[in-house]
């Protein structure tokens, strides 16, 4: 029997790992707590730890896995940011991920918190509810005809930027490696970045985080965007710095933001801390702008996505200890 921990398990993680085919053959451990440096040692006797996004798998937590006899870190997301690729490589340790579990989801979050945004919908649920049936402070814009800026055309960013031109906006895009036949195909526009910050009337991002994308976002870029322009940022936390987002907050000068994911998110997201203070003050006042709408890293959460993850995480692992090699395009 293969034994694997599951680290920062919910409810519906067990759910769809449990019902995943051939998960039978697997010894689950769920645990709730996140894997660390301080939580290794939890896995000593496991053939396989399958982490998430805000489990930090760096080089002390790799040496301590590789102590316990740890062969295979299966990432049940597609960032693998939180890995220390180059640590795990040293200690023998295989590394998976799922790439591409539903890029659908994603865009679609987006989406959907962009229209949430900037139609008011979560301040008019809540006010009809009241029997406030006022329109005061409710004007939103006409998606048609505004200028939505993606950056990053991976699958993300493409299926996101075909939602928008389903809604007849122009899409400008960035990218390192323009895909330039998609582009001429879906009508869309790539750019350089400081022409798509200075022109964007709604920018995007769907790129992954690495050192050259860290702060991508920060006081420089902000200033360069369209007075009243919104960002929408469902991709990393970091890609974004915090300090300098508010001040553009302040200011007045971004008319939106829409965050699925946050900088300090580790600890935070993914659990219930309405009995409890949040001593992030940079969060706590993010939250209190009207036009700022956060939502705690549940863009991939769909039930086509959830079954995704735990049928191509289950196989692998069974693949691995067959000595196969793992499903194309997952190994790291
Ligand atoms: P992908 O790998 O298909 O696409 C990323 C694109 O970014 C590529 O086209 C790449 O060339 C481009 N890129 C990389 N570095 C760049 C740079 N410095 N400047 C310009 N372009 C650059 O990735 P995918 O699947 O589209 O995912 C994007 C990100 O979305 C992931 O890395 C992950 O962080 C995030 N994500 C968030 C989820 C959520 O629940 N909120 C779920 C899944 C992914």
């Amino acid at each position: 029997m293969i034994t694997a921990a599951l680290y920062d398990a919910k409810p519906y993680d067990r759910e769809y790992f449990d019902r995943a085919l051939g998960s039978e053959r697997i010894a689950w451990q769920f645990h709730e707590f996140r894997l660390g440096a301080q939580t290794a040692a939890t896995a000593a006797g496991m053939h396989v730890v399958c982490v998430f996004v805000n489990d930090h798998v760096d080089r002390t937590c790799i040496a301590g896995l590789a102590k316990g006899g740890v062969k295979l870190i299966a990432l049940r997301c597609a960032g693998f940011n939180n890995v220390d690729l180059k640590a795990a490589q040293e200690f023998g340790i295989a590394v998976v991920r799922v790439p591409a579990y539903s890029p659908h989801a994603v865009a679609e979050h987006a989406i959907g918190l962009l229209l949430t945004l900037n139609r008011h919908i979560h301040r008019a649920y809540n006010r009809v509810r009241e029997h406030n049936f006022s329109l005061n402070g409710l004007v939103g814009f006409d998606l048609v005809g505004k200028t939505v800026g993606i950056i990053g055309t991976g699958k993300i960013g493409r299926i996101a930027a075909q939602i928008f031109r389903g809604f007849g906006c122009r899409v400008i895009a960035h990218d390192l490696i323009p895909n330039t036949d998609w582009a001429a195909q879906q009508g869309v526009e790539y750019t350089s970045l400081p022409a798509l910050l200075q022109n964007s009337d709604i920018i995007s991002l769907h790129l992954p985080l690495t050192p050259e994308t860290f702060h991508c976002f920060r006081r420089d870029t902000l200033q360069q965007m369209k007075h009243g322009a919104y960002l929408i940022n469902t991709s990393r936390g970091k890609l974004i710095d915090t300090t300098a987002l508010l001040d553009a907050l302040k200011t007045g000068h971004l008319g939106g933001v829409a965050l699925d994911v946050y900088e300090e998110e580790e600890g935070v997201f993914f659990e219930d801390h309405s009995e409890h203070l949040l001593q992030d003050d940079e969060l706590n006042l993010l939250l209190t702008f009207p036009n700022v709408l956060i939502t705690s890293h549940q863009a991939f959460l769909t039930r086509e996505a959830l079954g995704e993850i735990a049928r191509v995480t289950t196989e692998n692992i069974l693949r691995l200890d067959a000595g196969h090699s793992p499903l194309d395009g997952t190994a790291l």
